[in-house]
């Protein structure tokens, strides 16, 4: 009897355990909080589902997977891109997945799980201008707008020559910026820029595309959370295996409204 009791207490903590160390912030809860910038289709966008605003993409498929695999419930957090290592470190949020490329100066602060997907770094701009931007030399000087805090901040500096940066926190804005002339060209991944293309019939996605050695997308997690990192790290290689990946990215892009 006592020995059963024993055991029952001992499978408890355990489970206790598990959870708080899930959540990094000593409450119980059953529950994982992904942090996203959800202004990047087909990673992560706004969509009218049922009549109601729901955040969507293939990143928020990938976060589904992992919370599926973990028994918990997912909640989302949409936060400017700038922010969400920060949200992580101080238990705002427990994961990121934002299409964030796991360079080398970030793996400093978290810890990243295996890519789950690659792409190169495009640029839109607005159509008016398509026989003005065929080269990366045709954007020397010119106002180049980029997310605040992304890696497109530094490829754009160190690849156009003159650049004037502008770095805001919403890529939603920086297109607007675009199409109001207060910006010359954007730079984002090229799913993203063809999506917002796709959107814009004024806006057009160049040819032009961005060196970079370091590419790809992985999951944060706050440094040294290895359980949960290795929990993120089999759902990867579960979905790839599955061509899991393919199908959410197919998924989402078709999904994209277009105006
Ligand atoms: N891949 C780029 C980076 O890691 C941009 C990602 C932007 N993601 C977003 N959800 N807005 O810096």
């Amino acid at each position: 009897m006592i020995k059963r009791l024993k055991k029952i207490i001992t499978a408890s903590m355990i489970l206790s355990i598990t959870v708080i160390g899930l959540t990094g912030c000593g409450k119980e809860t059953d529950k994982i909080v992904l942090g996203t910038s959800a202004d990047y289709p087909p990673y992560e966008f706004h969509k009218e589902v049922n009549g109601k605003d729901t955040i969507v993409g293939f990143d928020i498929e990938i976060a589904k997977e992992i919370a599926k695999d973990l028994g918990v419930e997912l909640e989302i957090k949409d936060m400017e891109f700038g922010g969400l290592l920060a949200d992580l470190k101080t238990n705002k949020v427990d994961f990121v997945i934002a299409g964030m490329t796991p360079d080398a100066e970030r793996a400093k602060e978290v810890d990243f799980s295996t890519i789950y997907y690659n792409a190169e770094h495009g640029l839109v701009i607005n159509k008016k201008d398509i026989d003005k931007y065929k080269d990366i030399s045709d954007l020397k000087g010119k106002i180049i707008g980029v997310q605040k805090g992304s890696i497109q901040e530094d490829i754009a500096t160190e690849q156009i020559e003159g650049a004037q940066i502008k770095a805001l926190g919403k890529v939603s804005n920086l297109i607007l910026e675009l199409k109001t002339g207060k910006v010359d060209a954007v730079v984002v991944e090229q799913p993203v820029a063809g999506a917002y293309v796709k959107n814009n019939a004024e806006l057009y996605m160049t040819d032009i595309i961005f060196k970079d050695e370091e590419g790809g997308s992985a999951v944060a997690v706050k440094k040294g959370n290895k359980e949960l990192l290795d929990s993120i790290n089999k759902t990867i290689e579960r979905l790839i295996k599955e061509n899991k990946i393919d199908e959410f990215v197919l998924n989402a892009t078709e999904s994209i409204d277009n105006e």
